[in-house]
Formats: C-alpha cells, sequence, structure tokens
C-alpha cells in the first residue's frame, strides 16, 4: 500500500500471454474468500518450479488490473507448488535477448507488474514457503508485507549477482528501503540466500511462522494490515547522502578482493546505482532497469547464465535412475577418506568410516567433527545429528549393511586389491564399490573382484567440501546401472556428478596438469612464481598455478605428472624431478614458496617484461588439453568438458569454460598465438587435431 502514483498503463495487445485471447493454461488462479481476500494462486502448468516467466508477468498484471477496477479487501500471493514458491526469472528467456533494447523492453514488464502491486490500495501480503529467488523475492517486496515459513526448505535471496546481473524487477531500490543498505547490499552482492528467521532479523521480511501457522499470519497482516516501524536512526542515516561515497567506497574494496570490474561489472554497477541514486526511489528503479538491461548484454552475463544450464545439466546427469542408499561405507580415512565421510554424514547418510590405523581414525572423527561445526554454526541440533550418523569402525563392520562401499586408502595397485578380495565376500550382493583413485586404471583393480562390474570411480577433489565436481569414472568392465547409481550418489549428496571415461588423468587433472607444468617450466626458465601466478589470477583463476601445486603437494604433482607423462608423453621439468622431502609445499613450510601462517610469502615486486606472453603459455597449455578431450570423448558431450573444467578447478567462470573460450575468442586469433608459441617453445604448443572438432 503506497501513494505512489499508479503505473503506465502497458501497452500490451490483446494476443499477449496471459490476456483473454490467451489460451495457454493459466499459472495463476484467484479464489476470494468470505472476507472478499483474493487468494492468488501461483502454479505454472508442466513446471516443477514458478518462474517469473514473461508469459506469467503477463497473466499477473492483468489480475492486478483487474483488482484495479473491483478491489478486494485484501491480495495474499502463494503457490501450490511444494515446497517451493517462485525461483526466480525464466533464464532461458535471458538467453534470447539480443540487445540492450530488447532487454529493457523485458525488465519494463517486470517493472510495471511490481509498480501496479505496489500501487494497489488495498493491503498486499506475499505468502512465501519454500525458495524464493530473484523475481519471486522481487515480487514480494512489492507487497506491503512478506510472511515466510521458517521451515528449513524456505530460503530467500536475491542471487541475480551470480548471473552477472543485479536484481532489476525493483529489487534493489525495494530491499534498501526495507532493510536498509548495508543488509540488502550485504545479500545482493554476494547472492547468498536466507533462511526465513534470517530474512527476518535484517527486517526483509515480516514475519517468520511455522508452516502450520502460515496461512493464518498471511490473513492477519491483510485484515489488519499493521503499520510498520521506521527503521532505525543509525540505519537510516547510512543512506545518507554524505555517507553513501565512504560507505559505497568500502564497498567496491572487499567486492575487489574477490572479483575485478573487468571479469565481473555486476557488483561494481549495483554499488554505483545505490551510491548516485539511493537518495530519490523512483530515479533508482528506473535506472535499475538500463543498468540491469546494460548487464543483461555483456559476455560475463551470458557465460554465467550458461555456467548455471551447464550446473543444471549435471545436476540432471544424476536424475536419470534412483539409488536409495541407507549405508554408507567409506575404507581409508584420511585426508579424502575421511573428509568424504563427513561429507556424506552432513548430507543425512548413515556412514561408517574404517581405517587399518586407529590412532588415524581418531584424528578422522575429530577432524568431523571440526567439519560440521564449520558447516552447521550454531545450530547444535544439526552439529549432534551429523555426529550420531558417523561412526568410526576400526574392524569394518558397516561393510556388511552398506550399498555403497567407497575406497579411498594408499594409492597403490596391489594394497587396494588386497582390499577387494577381503571385502568383496562381506558385501551386499547388490552394493556398489567405488574407489576415489586419482591415477589408477579402473581395470587393473577389477579384475580381482567377482563381480567386476560391480565397480565404479567416485573421484572426489580436495579439499571434498569445498569442490562441487565428482567425477564418475566408467571403467571397461563397470555395470551401466552402476555408473548411473553412482551418478544418482553423486547428486544426492549435494556434487555435480560428471561421467568420464577411464582414462589417465580422467578429465580434471588431464587438463589441468599441462598448465601447471608450464607454469612449473617457466620457474624453472627463472620467471618468479608471483608472476605467473598474477597472470593467471588476471586472466579470472581463482589462484595461480605455482600458488595451487604448493598447496595440492609437489610429490602428489610429480606423481600424477609421471602418469600423464607416461601415458601421454607430457614433459616433466627438472625442478619437479629432483624435489627435495622438506620443500614439498604448503604442507612442509616450504615449496616454490616459503609459507608463513598458512600463506604463501611473495615478493609484490617480482616482474617479467612480457606477461601477456606468461598468460598465453599457461592458458593455450589448458584449452589445447581440453580439445584433446574432446577428439578422445573422454565425456559424452562437449559442453561437460567446460562444465568439468570450471567445477573442478574453479577455472574462470565468466568466461564460459575453455572450448567456449576459444569459440569466442576466435579459432583463428588464437592459432596464431599457438602457432607463435610453438616457433618459440617447441611443440608442447602443436594444436591438437581436435580444433577441428569446435
Ligand atoms: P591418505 O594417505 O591421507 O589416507 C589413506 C588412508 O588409508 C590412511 O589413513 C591409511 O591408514 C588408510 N589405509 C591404507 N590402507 C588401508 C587398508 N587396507 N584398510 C584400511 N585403511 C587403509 O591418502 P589420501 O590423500 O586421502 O588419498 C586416498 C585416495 O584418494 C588415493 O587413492 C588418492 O589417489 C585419492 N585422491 C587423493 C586426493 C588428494 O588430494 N589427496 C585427491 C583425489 C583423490
Amino acid at each position: 500500500m503506497t501513494d505512489q502514483n499508479s503505473p503506465q498503463e502497458s501497452s500490451q495487445p490483446d494476443n499477449w500471454p496471459g490476456n483473454k485471447h490467451d489460451t495457454r493454461p493459466a499459472s495463476w488462479k484467484v479464489d476470494i474468500d468470505s472476507n472478499n481476500i483474493a487468494w492468488l494462486h501461483f502454479d505454472m502448468p508442466g513446471n516443477s518450479a514458478n518462474l517469473l516467466s514473461q508469459s506469467s508477468i503477463a497473466e499477473l498484471n492483468n489480475i492486478i488490473k483487474g483488482f484495479e477496477q473491483d478491489l478486494p479487501r485484501g491480495v495474499i500471493i502463494l503457490s501450490d507448488k511444494k515446497d517451493s514458491f517462485i525461483f526466480g526469472a525464466d533464464i532461458k528467456e535471458f538467453t534470447a535477448l539480443d540487445n540492450k533494447q530488447q532487454a529493457l523492453a523485458f525488465m519494463h514488464n517486470g517493472h510495471n507488474l511490481m509498480d501496479r502491486i505496489e500501487a494497489l490500495s488495498c493491503p498486499t501480503v506475499s505468502m512465501v514457503h519454500g525458495l524464493c529467488f530473484g523475481g519471486g523475492t522481487e515480487l514480494s517486496l512489492a507487497c506491503d508485507f512478506i510472511v515466510a515459513s521458517d521451515d528449513k526448505k524456505t530460503k530467500i535471496g536475491l542471487p541475480e549477482i551470480k548471473l552477472g546481473i543485479h536484481p532489476g524487477y525493483g529489487g534493489t531500490a525495494r530491499s534498501i528501503e526495507r532493510c536498509g543498505p548495508l543488509a540488502a547490499m550485504g545479500i545482493m552482492l554476494t547472492g547468498r540466500a536466507l533462511s526465513a528467521r534470517a530474512a527476518k532479523k535484517i527486517r526483509l521480511i515480516d514475519e517468520a511462522v511455522a508452516p502450520r501457522q502460515l496461512r493464518a499470519a498471511a490473513e492477519s497482516y491483510a485484515l489488519t494490515a499493521p503499520s510498520r516501524k521506521a527503521l532505525p536512526l543509525h540505519i537510516r542515516l547510512t543512506n545518507n547522502a554524505l555517507l553513501r561515497p565512504l560507505i559505497a567506497a568500502r564497498m567496491r574494496s572487499q567486492v575487489a578482493a574477490k572479483a575485478k570490474p573487468e571479469h565481473y561489472p555486476a557488483p561494481y554497477s549495483l554499488i554505483d546505482l545505490w551510491q548516485k541514486y539511493a537518495g530519490n526511489k523512483k530515479q533508482m528503479l528506473a535506472q535499475e532497469a538500463i543498468t540491469v538491461s546494460e548487464l543483461a548484454t555483456t559476455d560475463t552475463a551470458r557465460n554465467l547464465v550458461r555456467v548455471f544450464f551447464l550446473q543444471e545439466n549435471l545436476k540432471s546427469q544424476g536424475k536419470k535412475v534412483t539409488f536409495d542408499v541407507e549405508h554408507v561405507h567409506v575404507i581409508g580415512g584420511g585426508i579424502m577418506g575421511g573428509d568424504i565421510a563427513s561429507w556424506c554424514a552432513i548430507q543425512g547418510y548413515s556412514v561408517t568410516v574404517q581405517d587399518q590405523d586407529p590412532a588415524r581414525l581418531a584424528q578422522t572423527i575429530k577432524r568431523a567433527q571440526y567439519s560440521f561445526k564449520k558447516k552447521f554454526k550454531r545450530d547444535r541440533r544439526a552439529i549432534r545429528d551429523a555426529n550420531d550418523l558417523l561412526t568410526a569402525d576400526h574392524r569394518g563392520a558397516g561393510i556388511h549393511r552398506a550399498d555403497i562401499v567407497i575406497e579411498a586408502i594408499f594409492e597403490d595397485v596391489a594394497v587396494k586389491r588386497s582390499l577387494y578380495e577381503s571385502i568383496e565376500p562381506k558385501m551386499k550382493a547388490d552394493a556398489i564399490l567405488a574407489t576415489n583413485t586419482s591415477s589408477i586404471k579402473l581395470e587393473d583393480l577389477s579384475s580381482c573382484l567377482d563381480k567386476p562390474g560391480r565397480l565404479v570411480g567416485l573421484h572426489f577433489f580436495n579439499p571434498v567440501a569445498l569442490m562441487p565436481l565428482v567425477e564418475i569414472i566408467r571403467g571397461n568392465e563397470s555395470d551401466e546401472s552402476v555408473v548411473q547409481q553412482a551418478l544418482a550418489f553423486g547428486k544426492n549428496i549435494g556434487k555435480l556428478p560428471l561421467a568420464v571415461k577411464s582414462s589417465p588423468g580422467f578429465l580434471v587433472n588431464r587438463i589441468l596438469m599441462p598448465y601447471l607444468l608450464e607454469a612449473v617450466t617457466m620457474v624453472d626458465e627463472g620467471i618468479a612464481p608471483e608472476v605467473i601466478d598474477k597472470a593467471a589470477t588476471d586472466y579470472g583463476m581463482p589462484m595461480g598455478p605455482i600458488e595451487l601445486a604448493d598447496a595440492v603437494g609437489l610429490d602428489i604433482c610429480k606423481s600424477v605428472a609421471n602418469i600423464l607423462s607416461e601415458a601421454l608423453g607430457m614433459e616433466l621439468p627438472g625442478n619437479l624431478q629432483e624435489l627435495s622431502d622438506k620443500k614439498l609445499g604448503k604442507k612442509t613450510g616450504e615449496g616454490f614458496y616459503k609459507y608463513k601462517n598458512g600463506k604463501p610469502v611473495k615478493n609484490r615486486s617480482a616482474h617479467y617484461p612480457n606477461p601477456q606472453e606468461v598468460q598465453d603459455r599457461l592458458v593455450m597449455r589448458l584449452i589445447n588439453e581440453a580439445t584433446a578431450c574432446l577428439r578422445e570423448g573422454i565425456v559424452e558431450e562437449k559442453d561437460l568438458i567446460d562444465a568439468g573444467v570450471i567445477f573442478g578447478t574453479g577455472f574462470a567462470p565468466f568466461r564460459g569454460g575453455p572450448l567456449e573460450y576459444i569459440r569466442s575468442s576466435g579459432v583463428e586469433n588464437l592459432s596464431t598465438t599457438m602457432n607463435h608459441l610453438q616457433q618459440k617453445f617447441g611443440n608442447r604448443f602443436e594444436k591438437d587435431a581436435g580444433w577441428s572438432e569446435l
């Protein structure tokens, strides 16, 4: 309820989606109750989630227009989907936008609707249960009141920044108006989702109630329309024109620590928008539509939308079969096995973790407790539940009841084979056996099993809790049903599963290794590690290759490099061949860098006359290997190479992946760079035949 001017009449034609001549099934249904409250049910036909598509916006716009003529006592917006309110705008429609003008028209449709809801002169309530993101939150913000269920499934957020834009349906100005700039900018700049209670705490919503009280709470707000308290003075002051430049500068420097403006312009545009226009809501809303239209058509936004769909693609790989797992047994409580076990417990699985060394097992449990606290923070009940789900199991009693046994013991063929021989008779007949091996051929392991088809690779990345990808290695002998079950398990534990052919280095390590080796070669040539790492982070990598090699451990890098060098002829630089046991990287306090308090000591004045060449050498090795994987069919679809590299290595998401980078930069241009590097540095820069398949 506001006294704002009514929004402009929309000039939609009669056959516009949602108008009377549109024959599509309706997404919205209106129920008027005995108190003359209009309950607006959103239930998009044929979709598991509600999306604010152009057609559902137009349909709702028409309903609200009707309310302007015949005003109900109150309006309540709710979803008929199970555990999901509104997932946001329809991102597919974004990908069809060719230019700024189209994008602006798109935004104006959303703005017209939100303005119209805000201007209705009866109380309007958004009744949220389940996921409420992006446009869903913006629609809620246009209502007078927002009440939400305090259910675990309710999550509220404005995650647009992750797609290279910022809120574009009025969410910028309205979220700031509701909770003040610091809290609102905090959620918009990070894109993080809040629980209903956390959203209430920052005043984003009015009420968080138990699910069974949600309807009554919404009804009560619609009937009584209580006045909302003004924001406290100290919060209002942060929107003051004199303070804004100072606060904005601080926000910019915090963002700069994570994202460069030339790579990710959206957070900077959002801060500028607030700094310039926060004093005038109408102006800010108008300007919001303009900046979002500009951002929506940048390469960054297109690529981040691509990354979103790649992620959905990976999730869908795990949805083809159901695999009901009641118990997980992990063997090996080391760095990987311990973290895999605690991750599965965090995801709600009953887990036993076995190690031959009881002292190691005690450490594993201690580390798991730390992981639970880190994950659940002050939620003691969740910490206790996770602790209850994880059991130390020195003798392997859990094998008998496990539906999946995950092996993460020493990287040694003979040791792994002898373990398999001893455990297979104890496993349930239909249980699957998954190995976390990073380099051993699956066929060398499965041949000792009575049922070789039950073995599959489940290759997690380190650190398990942070890396979203898990490679599902399809051995020559693996049963297809077992591969599908492993994909489903990967998805069910909240990872992005990717089926990969059993071949040296699988996908991710294979593509990463030439890039790491080129970096180490450059150090051998005398180029400072700092220069090399900066060239990589300037390209958009989350961490430079030298710092990464130190973090992984130079001994581990060497052993993976050896395998790839034997299989694929990759050359090993001299400095990696002769390693000192005292200088194995971060874990020994020194590798290429020296470490102080766990951080590398860097020489900030390190310099090299041709940093572009350093960057080209790194990037070209990586993308060339990606084309080799394409040629060899290491994964089933071309796009999955980009997906694997982005989610397995953190490869600059705004570039859309290595193959997309070649496509967008132009094969001709990059071929010239390759030719130049080949002449200067030799045949490791020879273009792979896979370039012709792009
Ligand atoms: P780790 O050396 O930290 O842990 C191995 C654990 O297995 C030790 O605690 C050891 O006591 C236990 N173990 C050995 N033989 C056993 C047996 N027969 N029965 C029960 N327990 C036994 O090794 P890490 O790093 O966790 O690696 C494990 C596996 O994961 C290896 O296959 C490795 O290639 C793979 N991997 C490692 C990654 C890493 O970054 N460390 C990344 C991805 C995969």
